[in-house]
């Protein structure tokens, strides 16, 4: 078994991550990742109340033993969800590791430590990495410019982000963007990551709470499906492409503002692609990934397909990379 000491700090036994998802991050995706011994979150912000996850929480627990965590994702907004509220039904509900995304984790790292939670915070550039760890999370997960969701600005790629935030860390890191299977595992460690977080790949997959015509449209597309909404509010989104994202892109391009695009962009329209299929409804999230992508495994034939690929990969074909005799 491939273990490292992200595997020792938040008790783990594969060191793979399930990042929090939007409509998906659900019970029935995050116990499956759990069973198979990965690390899953379910999203705090796809349930409607902090109650309701409360609610989504006890159904995780009815579906499997093993540990599991909640996403919680801080974005500037002009009518904010009740953020201390969900974070006080995390710490109550006694789940022991919080996934914080979108913002500075500081003014939340004090409460989730105090109720016995561990924090992997995620983000998307060297310089926010060294801010929380001097805040005291207790693992870094960094996006790479190939993740689906928020690349953040700064447009760095996995293979140079990855070896620039281990030289700058010293607690466990988790890289994200662009992984799928046992090479990304075994590359991500080779560049200093204890592990990998994927978000595409298990939206694939068969316990993924989505309608099968998504998954379909995964396979199918490749590493050129994607568009990049919002640039130039500087609030960058890797999606899938379709009519809607690209309409977005355009409007934007020509100089419009998030008035001309906020129904387009609706958290409502997006949703329906998960739930009826409707691939041109809204936005959806999907990276790079899909070009990697050709099929709908369960979850555990995912993982475990990752980490017996990975200890393939070590045991015989890096083994088996010799230096020439001079
Ligand atoms: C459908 C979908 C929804 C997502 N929603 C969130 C979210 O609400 N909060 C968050 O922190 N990250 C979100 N992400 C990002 C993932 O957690 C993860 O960081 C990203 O997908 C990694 O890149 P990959 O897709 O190439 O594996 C989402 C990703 C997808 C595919």
């Amino acid at each position: 078994m491939l273990t490292t000491r992200f595997c020792e700090t938040f008790g783990v036994d594969h060191p793979i991550v399930q990042g929090g998802m939007q409509w998906v991050g659900r019970a029935e995706l995050v116990s499956a990742v759990a069973e198979a011994g990965a690390l899953g979150f379910l999203t705090a912000l796809t349930q409607p109340t902090p109650e309701a996850l409360v609610r989504e929480i006890a159904r995780c627990r009815e579906m499997t033993d093993e540990p599991f965590g909640v996403n919680l994702t801080i974005l500037p907004s002009i009518d904010p969800p009740p953020y201390d509220e969900y974070k006080q039904a995390i710490i109550e509900s006694g789940i022991g590791i919080v996934e914080t995304a979108g913002a500075n984790p500081a003014e939340h790292v004090p409460d989730f430590h105090a109720g016995g939670v561990k924090v992997l915070h995620k983000c998307t550039s060297v310089r926010h990495a060294v801010k929380a760890q001097n805040v005291g999370v207790d693992g870094v997960s960094i996006d790479g410019f190939e993740c689906a969701g928020h690349p953040g600005e700064d447009d760095v790629p996995g293979l140079v982000l990855v070896p620039a935030a281990a030289q700058r860390l010293s607690i466990p890191m988790i890289a994200s963007g662009g992984f799928v299977d046992g090479r990304g595992l075994v590359a991500a460690l080779a560049l200093g990551a204890d592990g990998i977080n994927m978000g595409t790949r298990f939206l694939c997959t068969a316990e993924s709470p989505v309608h099968e015509k998504v998954k379909e449209q995964i396979v199918a597309n490749t590493e050129l499906d994607t568009e990049l909404i919002f640039r130039p509010l500087r609030n960058t989104a890797r999606v899938a492409s379709n009519s809607v994202s690209r309409k977005v892109v355009e409007v934007l391009d020509d100089g419009g503002e998030f008035p001309d695009v906020r129904e387009l962009a609706s958290g409502a329209r997006g949703r329906k692609v998960f739930e009826d299929g409707d691939l041109d409804a809204g936005i959806w999230s999907a990276g790079l990934a899909q070009g990697l992508i050709d099929d709908v495994p369960t979850v555990a034939e995912a993982v475990e397909r990752i980490v017996s690929e990975a200890e393939e990969l070590i045991s015989r074909r890096l083994m088996g990379v010799r230096t020439a005799d001079r």
